[in-house]
């Protein structure tokens, strides 16, 4: 009885231990969080970083558009938000170093690190330029990393913190002529992984979020001319990955894929794999 209630006791504090945790990373009041965004100048980052500055965070801006920026930062600051601009090639270690610390010293902090910045490319692999198959890789998964590596000992300091990956669905399912852009993908479902399982029981959240196709400047005219039509018809607004890029990090989440039916092609993918093989055949058959 004794050793039960010890047992009890034990796994009650611990099951409390869990969830003040848990609780910690929800992230729900934004008034006065500091967020650093990449690939702010557009699409998914661009309405990031303006909700963020709407929900009371000071926030700083990063891609290599400065006028982009300059003009984000002036619609955030004519709403009475805070914004400071730091134009920076990510693919460059030195360059995302430098904005990653002038980021601390002009916010004092970071909080919040929203590595989103990237692009995409399809094309048959024997197509690829290999310069461009390294580059891809350096500004979609490097560049994420040294933004990672830059900010993660403040917020281990303050045992406080939330790092945001927008992967893409391309992370997890590949499709033809994607080898490039998927493997950046698939390197960062790796990292990101690996990151928040290492983080566990700190402060410091990890959200990977996997996009399926969002109606963005992401997609050239080229790559919506090759889209089959159902998937043009179906592409979502970057307002939903946004909206629940939000509510994951309200619950805690360590990922979230939007729109959330994609997540079934996971469980097919892991249970059937033949099945899912044959169905991404189908559905990109115009693009191959
Ligand atoms: N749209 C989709 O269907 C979709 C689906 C899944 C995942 N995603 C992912 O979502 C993220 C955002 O994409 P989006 O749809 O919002 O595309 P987007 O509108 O084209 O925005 C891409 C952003 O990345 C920045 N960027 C690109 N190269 C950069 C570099 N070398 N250094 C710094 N910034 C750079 C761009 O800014 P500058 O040009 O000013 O540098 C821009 O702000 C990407 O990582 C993308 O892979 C998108």
């Amino acid at each position: 009885m004794a050793v039960q209630t010890c047992y009890q006791h034990t796994t009650k504090a611990k099951t409390r231990r869990i969830h003040s945790v848990a609780q910690s990373q929800q992230l729900t009041d934004y008034n006065g969080l500091t967020a650093l965004i990449t690939g702010a100048s557009s699409g998914i980052g661009r309405l990031m970083a303006l909700q963020l500055a709407k929900n009371g965070a000071r926030v700083a801006l990063v891609a290599r558009r400065k006028d982009e920026l300059e003009a984000l930062a002036e619609e955030i600051r004519a709403q009475s938000g805070e914004a400071v601009v730091l134009p920076c090639d990510i693919s460059d270690r030195q360059q995302a170093e430098q904005a990653a610390s002038q980021a601390i010293k002009k916010l004092g902090s970071v909080d919040l690190l929203v590595n989103n910045a990237g692009y995409g490319g399809q094309q048959k692999f024997l197509d690829w330029d290999l310069d461009d198959v390294e580059h891809i890789m350096r500004v979609n998964y490097f560049g994420t990393v040294y933004f990672a590596k830059a900010l993660l000992p403040q917020m281990l300091q303050r045992d406080r913190g939330w790092i945001v990956f927008m992967s893409s669905v391309s992370g997890k399912i590949a499709s033809p002529k994607k080898t490039a852009y998927a493997a950046t993908k698939f390197a960062m479902t790796g990292f990101a992984e690996s990151l928040s399982l290492e983080l566990d029981g700190t402060g410091i959240n990890v959200l990977t979020v996997y996009p399926g196709t969002i109606d963005t400047p992401f997609h050239n005219s080229q790559m919506r001319n090759n889209m089959p039509e159902k998937v043009r018809d179906s592409m979502k607004s970057a307002d939903g990955v946004v909206e629940a890029t939000f509510d994951a990090l309200a619950k805690g989440k360590r990922e979230v894929t939007y729109p959330g039916g994609i997540a079934m092609g996971y469980v097919v993918k892991a249970l059937a794999p033949e099945f899912l093989r044959s169905q991404v055949l189908k559905t990109t058959k115009k693009e191959s």
